[in-house]
This record gives C-alpha cells, sequence and structure tokens, in this order.
C-alpha cells in the first residue's frame, strides 16, 4: 500500500501555512488574450509561457513548495487539429528552452498525465527533464498534460484493484489518494484560474476538496508576480476551517479531527 506523506482534509486538518505549500492554477484566457489584439489564437499560448516563467519565479521567491498548473486537458484534443499541434510544438520547444533555467533554480520537474497518446519525441523530452531534476528539492513544479481528474481517479482505482484483487473493502480515502498521479504533493491550498471562468473543468477533482478557490477576470498572458501576489494575499485573508467552526480555531487550533470513517 502506497503511503501518503501528508494528511488528507477530510481525514485531519492539515497544516496550514502563511504562504500556501501547493498552489495549482488552470492557466486560461490565452486564446482571448490574442483575439483581442486581432492575432491568431496561438500567439497567447506562445505569450503565456513568458506569464509560466514569471509565475514559477515568484513561487521561488515566495517560498511555495509545490506549483501545478494544467497546460493541457483532456478534453483540449476536441479543438482544431492545427491548435492542437501548435500547442505539442510549443510544449517541445518550451521543454528544450527552459530546462537548463529549471534545473538551475533547484527545481524537481514532473509532467502529469496520460503520456501515451504524446509523440515519442516529446515523451523521450519529458523523461529526459524528469530524470535530470530528480534530485531537486527547492520547488517542485508539475505541468498536468493530457490530465484530466476523471482519468486520475480511475487509474488510481484501476492500479489499487490490480494491487489488491478483490480487496476493495480495505480502499480507504489515504490508499487512493496514493495511487493519484499527484501522489507526492499535498492537496493544493491554492487554486487559482485565470480568464474569468469559474469552473474546475476536470482539473485536480479529488484534491480540491478543501483549497481555496481563487478567479480572477486577468487573462493568463496578463497574469504575472504581482497578479500572483494578489492571488497569495486573497488566500491570506482566508479563515481555513475544514468542517469546524470559527471559535474552535481559536480555542483549539490543532484539534479534534474527523473520525475514522473510511
Ligand atoms: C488556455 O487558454 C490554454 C489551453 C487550454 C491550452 P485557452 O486557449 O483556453 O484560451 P481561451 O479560454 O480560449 O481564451
Ligand atoms: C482548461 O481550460 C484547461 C487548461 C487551461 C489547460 P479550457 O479553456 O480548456 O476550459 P473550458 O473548456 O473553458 O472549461
Ligand atoms: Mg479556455
Amino acid at each position: 500500500m502506497v503511503r501518503l506523506p501528508f494528511l488528507s482534509s477530510t481525514r485531519g486538518v492539515p497544516e496550514a501555512a502563511e504562504v500556501p505549500r501547493h498552489i495549482a492554477i488552470i492557466m486560461d484566457g490565452n486564446g482571448r488574450w490574442a483575439r483581442k489584439r486581432l492575432m491568431p489564437r496561438v500567439a497567447g499560448h506562445a505569450k503565456g509561457v513568458d506569464s509560466l516563467r514569471e509565475v514559477i519565479r515568484t513561487c521561488l521567491d515566495r517560498g511555495v513548495e509545490y506549483l501545478t498548473v494544467f497546460a493541457f486537458s483532456s478534453e483540449n484534443w476536441r479543438r482544431p487539429k492545427d491548435e492542437v499541434s501548435f500547442l505539442m510544438q510549443l510544449f517541445i520547444k518550451s521543454l528544450k528552452s527552459e530546462l537548463e533555467r529549471i534545473h538551475r533554480n533547484h527545481i524537481r520537474l514532473r509532467v502529469v498525465g496520460d503520456l501515451a497518446p504524446f509523440d515519442e519525441a516529446l515523451v523521450n523530452l519529458i523523461h529526459e527533464g524528469e530524470a535530470l531534476t530528480a534530485g531537486n528539492t527547492r520547488m517542485n513544479l508539475s505541468i498536468c498534460a493530457n490530465y484530466g481528474g476523471r482519468w486520475d481517479i480511475l487509474q488510481a482505482m484501476r492500479k489499487m484493484a490490480a494491487e489488491a484483487p478483490g480487496q476493495t473493502e480495505a480502499w480507504s480515502e489515504e490508499s487512493l489518494a496514493g495511487h493519484l498521479a499527484l501522489n507526492f504533493a499535498p492537496e493544493p491550498d491554492l487554486f487559482i484560474r485565470t480568464g474569468g471562468e469559474q469552473r474546475v473543468s476536470n482539473f485536480l477533482l479529488w484534491q480540491l476538496a478543501y483549497s481555496e478557490l481563487y478567479f480572477t477576470d486577468k487573462l493568463w498572458p496578463e497574469f504575472g508576480e504581482a497578479a500572483l501576489d494578489e492571488a497569495i494575499a486573497s488566500y491570506q485573508s482566508r479563515e481555513r476551517r475544514f468542517g469546524r467552526t470559527s471559535e474552535q480555531l481559536v480555542s483549539d487550533p490543532a484539534g479534534p479531527a474527523a473520525p475514522d470513517h473510511a
């Protein structure tokens, strides 16, 4: 059985730090940013890489330990062929150009999702990048590509069934969480979606149970250091109760924990 390194938010009260330990971002609004400037949609994707670079740097500066970004969803294959192919090329190009900087900054890179449909060249590049940075501990950068929250839960269940056939009674929230693609990370403290839409679009369905949600109308290519600081400030103004009352937070900040129900 895989043991979770972190406390699950539905099974206990996770430690909440001043700076979010884990930030998860849906980088949305690239197409609209470009169309507003009478440019092709894909110009927005290219510009979005600059935003990501700035956000990574800001997260490093602020001491964020885990940054997880949604780059391509399992539903994005429904887009026009040309746009999908541009995105794949951009992914390859950006991995090549940014990897050295990522490594230099002691960041561990992971690409999370079902890599099976990707070109061999891209998959090789991903494996190279992951291997190169595997020993880095300053920050964990996870790029979700061909990722879907439902896919993730299903693949976790399949793994559990294969490991211990017929023993579904022994399954727990922890064992499921331990088989998810992001099993190395605590649940996100702060979820950010740019681009004005207020939906989760099949991102980290399991792990968002108690994340603080932050939506901004800013389009992803306009998002950077100042905008991220605003999101962090909003996070810092929230009261994270994890099911308890405000009064309990003052009198008994650490407990009581939820009963063992699963
Ligand atoms: C997000 O920007 C990037 C990806 C989904 C790959 P969009 O391309 O969705 O931009 P909008 O939402 O159409 O403006
Ligand atoms: C979500 O954005 C996926 C990524 C940012 C990679 P979309 O633009 O695809 O989401 P919907 O379709 O508007 O929900
Ligand atoms: Mg979009």
